[in-house]
């Protein structure tokens, strides 16, 4: 009987902490894309929007392919926000685009060392 009633409160104890766990857990918020959709449906893009990257910069890079699709500039040009003047905030500042969720899952991205961060016109 003891022994029912500790498991049972350590259950509780438990089932608790994973609601507060959960609400407490601060989400990336970065602004919206422009248009409707993506270059691919949503949930593809954010398991994989890398893979296309990766995969078109080798191919560009060492055999010479390009395709418009998956363009880094197409990302930027879709992805970019404004600030009040009405002058582009790069993709990779700090709140962004790319930056927040790469801030929030702490991953390091070197592209904008020599690609743009904002459209080009
Ligand atoms: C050392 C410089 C350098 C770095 C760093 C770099 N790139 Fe590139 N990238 C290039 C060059 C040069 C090209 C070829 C440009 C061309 O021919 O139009 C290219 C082309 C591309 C292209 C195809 C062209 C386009 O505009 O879509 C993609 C996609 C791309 N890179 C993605 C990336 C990503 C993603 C990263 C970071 C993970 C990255 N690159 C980092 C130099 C770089
Ligand atoms: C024509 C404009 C356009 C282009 C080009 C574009 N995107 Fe998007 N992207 C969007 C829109 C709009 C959404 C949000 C769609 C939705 O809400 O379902 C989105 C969603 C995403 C998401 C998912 C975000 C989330 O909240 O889950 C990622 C990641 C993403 N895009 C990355 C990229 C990358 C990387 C590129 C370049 C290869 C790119 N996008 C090109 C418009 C674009
Ligand atoms: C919805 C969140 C989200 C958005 C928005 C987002 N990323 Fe990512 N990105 C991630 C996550 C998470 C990873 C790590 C995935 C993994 O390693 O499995 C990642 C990984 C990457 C990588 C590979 C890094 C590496 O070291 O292998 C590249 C390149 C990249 N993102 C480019 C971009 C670019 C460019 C944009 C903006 C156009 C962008 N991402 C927007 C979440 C996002």
């Amino acid at each position: 009987m003891i022994r029912f009633s500790s498991l049972l409160v350590a259950l509780i104890v438990c089932l608790l902490s994973l609601a507060v766990l959960q609400a407490d857990i601060p989400r990336p918020d970065y602004p919206a894309g422009r248009g409707d959709k993506c270059v691919e449906p949503t949930e593809v893009m954010k398991r994989d929007h890398f893979q296309f990257l990766k995969h078109q910069r080798d191919d560009t890079v060492h055999r010479g392919i390009r395709t418009s699709k998956h363009s880094l500039v197409g990302c930027i040009e879709c992805h970019v926000a404004y600030d009040s003047d009405g002058s582009y905030l790069p993709v990779n500042a700090e709140g962004q685009f790319c930056s927040s969720c790469h801030e929030y899952s702490a991953v390091k991205i070197d592209c904008f060392t020599c690609h743009a961060a904002v459209p080009d016109t």
